[in-house]
């Protein structure tokens, strides 16, 4: 599957129950999805603390889809091969834990040496400028719409404009680049950041926080399809 091109929901498991983590996540496999987001966040990048590697390897035991890790932790170059061979297809770091233009190049290179994609993600307050020089390095780009740290919050409408300027960006990058976004994304609001160009558009409390999971998924795609 090329996810550049297709428009894929990434349902998120933050949001799941995760005392019925299978269920949950069995529902939206069902229900057509093709890549699922786990949000993993180590208590001091981010205050919460969620997954490890070890969900991931329970997951890729689970489910054939794409799994999308989101890296929201410090020193993620110390854990790329512990994700990578718990089964991750696509492993995203946060650029502001990195912060340094060698280290980040260095990071892709070791994700897509275990043939996983490798993505960048900026939270609200960083600028596309800031990771300009970085994006032809990266099949993914990911575009942070709430604060990185919980599930739940206000998509940032501030941030639909960095969409558009990674889209330019994505004109002088020799391969084709994914754009996701991640964080408020409704039924209601998904047209925004899909009109601005992204294509992969993960969502929590939209899937899992509804009453009929799969149906709540269903109708997403169907805005994006
Ligand atoms: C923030 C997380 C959330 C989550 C999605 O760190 O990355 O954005 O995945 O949250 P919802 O869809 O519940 O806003
Ligand atoms: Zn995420």
């Amino acid at each position: 599957m090329n996810i550049a091109r297709e428009k894929l929901i990434a349902p998120s498991i933050l949001a799941a129950d995760i005392l019925n983590l299978q269920r949950d996540v069995a529902a939206v496999v069902s229900a057509g999805a093709e890549i699922l987001h786990i949000d993993v966040m180590d208590g001091g990048f981010v205050h919460a603390i969620t997954f490890g590697d070890n969900v991931v390897r329970a997951l890729r035991k689970s489910v054939d889809i794409m799994l999308d890790v989101h890296l929201m932790i410090e020193n993620p170059q110390e854990h790329i091969e512990a994700f990578a061979s718990a089964g991750a297809d696509v492993i995203t770091v946060q650029y502001e834990a990195v912060a340094d233009f060698d280290k980040m190049v260095a990071i892709s290179k070791e994700i897509r040496g275990f043939g996983a994609k490798a993505g960048i993600s900026i939270n609200p307050q960083t600028t596309v400028d800031e990771i300009a020089g970085l994006v032809e390095f990266f099949d993914l780009v990911l575009i942070m719409t709430v604060v990185a740290g919980f599930g739940g919050q206000k998509y940032i409408d501030a941030c639909t404009a960095k969409i558009s300027e990674v889209v330019k960006l994505a004109k002088d990058v020799p391969h084709e680049l994914a754009i996701q976004v991640d964080g408020g994304i409704y039924a209601e609001n998904i047209h925004i950041p899909l009109n601005a160009g992204a294509n992969i558009f993960v969502a929590g409390s939209a899937v899992f926080g509804a009453n009929d999971i799969g149906r709540a998924f269903a109708e997403l795609e169907e805005r994006v399809k």
